[in-house]
């Protein structure tokens, strides 16, 4: 595995703010993570030039946010802005949200109609909806005085295309002429884990985007650590919504990059007197909620999994917590910060019983969610934990030192996983 950083794509730094002392990775172990990965400015532009940019799939929105010809979303791919649009013939397309003039967004809603063109608000430049160049205002100028050149030719000049692909209803897009199919850049076993939540149109319950003050690898690596979920969210293991001691595992793709974890539910809470021999906060058989029905889960996939993460390399994660569904993206913001974009739906099916059983578990995840309230600091808590320690490393082995799937969840193979696709796209 070449370690070093590529001097062709990547300068040495020179920046004040380039200090840390990065450099080539450590031990070449998926199980020691530098610290420096989190905090250097240089790491984080090769990060969009070979992650974001590269043969990733990076998720940019539902397809039911955009059912008619001309609705769009605005999104982000690693930090690039686009914009996803339903064109004429049914299909998705996505480029750049750039305008080809002066750089200003083209569009800068987060979504809308637009029927036929987009137009920049700047110079009223307009593009079609696979984000060519159709229109210049003024192109010939005003009473045969200035204006563009003659030889200006608009075809040349457009934001940048992205290819699309969907899964379930999950858009996707992609600049890279690499990247595989979606199915296989997945596996057959994590795409058997989105069929399995997906399995029908969905209804869209809500959104929001939630600000974190760590850099997006701390969350995507929060989402794959299953080690914590018990430990951490008290609620979790109070309410036996997950206990480490519960039936289940881990599923790692073969590359490394996806994983699904999944908890199998069961009446009689296994693994309660291990919480308790071991002192763990985790274990309190007193508390009872005055509104049980602020959880009351029906097993609505027949199969008993009471809670699946499931993440998709670099920056999607498909969540279901009982009967709280959600997709969440995570969306850089410079080297000590990223934004969580969340995305709760239901079934189009659902009956209003349904409908209000999930508005209840919603509590659970979010900013203020009981359970997820503490994912939202512990990033946080690392970012400033090692602050001065970018030469430093993290000890990611619970589990071993690999990246396969197992039949627990007290393991750190799926964080791991995350650092082979990672190495492998950076060529670390
Ligand atoms: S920047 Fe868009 S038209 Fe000028
Ligand atoms: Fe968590």
């Amino acid at each position: 595995m070449d370690i070093r950083h590529d001097a062709s794509v990547h300068e040495p730094a020179t920046t004040p703010h380039s200090h840390i002392p990065h450099g080539p990775w450590p031990e070449d172990s998926l199980a020691r993570v530098p610290y420096w990965v989190y905090q250097d400015p240089d790491n984080y532009t090769l990060e969009q030039r070979r992650i974001f940019e590269g043969a990733t799939w990076n998720f940019v929105c539902l397809e039911t946010d955009i059912p008619e010809k001309g609705d769009y979303r605005t999104n982000q791919v690693g930090g690039m802005p686009v914009i996803v649009v339903r064109a004429a013939d049914g299909s998705i397309n996505c480029f750049e949200n750039r305008c080809a003039h002066r750089g200003a967004l083209i569009a800068f809603d987060d979504g809308g109609n637009v029927q036929n063109n987009f137009k920049c608000i700047y110079h009223a430049w307009s593009y079609d909806l696979a984000g060519n160049l159709r229109g210049i205002a003024f192109e010939h100028g005003v009473n045969g005085a200035g204006g563009m050149p003659k030889d200006f030719k608009r075809e040349t000049h457009s934001p940048r295309k992205l290819r699309t692909t969907s899964l379930c209803g999950l858009v996707f897009a992609t600049l890279s002429d690499d990247t595989p199919p979606i199915e296989e850049y997945l596996g057959t076993e994590i795409t058997g884990r989105v069929r399995r939540v997906l399995n029908r149109p969905i209804r869209i319950m809500g959104r929001f985007t939630q600000p974190l003050p760590n850099n997006w690898k701390l969350y995507v690596e929060n989402v794959k650590d299953t080690y914590h979920a018990s430990l951490l969210h008290l609620f979790f293991a109070t309410f036996r919504i997950t206990r480490l001691t519960q039936a289940g595992g881990v599923l790692v793709s073969p590359d490394g990059g996806h994983h699904a974890s999944y908890t199998i539910g069961s009446e009689d809470a296994p693994g309660a007197a291990a919480f308790r021999e071991k002192d763990l906060r985790s274990e309190r058989d007193d508390y009872k909620l005055a509104d049980p029905s602020m959880l009351d889960p029906v097993d609505e996939f027949g199969d008993r999994i009471q809670l699946q993460m499931l993440t998709i390399f670099p920056c999607t994660v498909l969540q279901q917590v009982h009967n709280c569904l959600a997709v969440r993206q995570v969306v850089p913001k410079g080297t000590g910060s990223m934004e969580l974009r969340w995305t709760y739906f239901g079934f189009a099916d659902d009956t209003a019983e349904m409908n209000k059983r999930r508005l209840k578990q919603q509590n659970l995840v979010g900013p203020a969610g009981l359970v997820s309230m503490e994912d939202g600091c512990v990033g946080g808590f690392v970012q400033r934990g090692i602050a001065e320690a970018g030469d430093k490393v993290s000890v990611v082995e619970m589990g071993g030192d690999t990246a396969e799937s197992q039949a627990t969840r007290a393991t750190e193979s799926a964080v791991r996983g995350f650092w082979q696709a990672y190495r492998r796209h950076m060529n670390y």
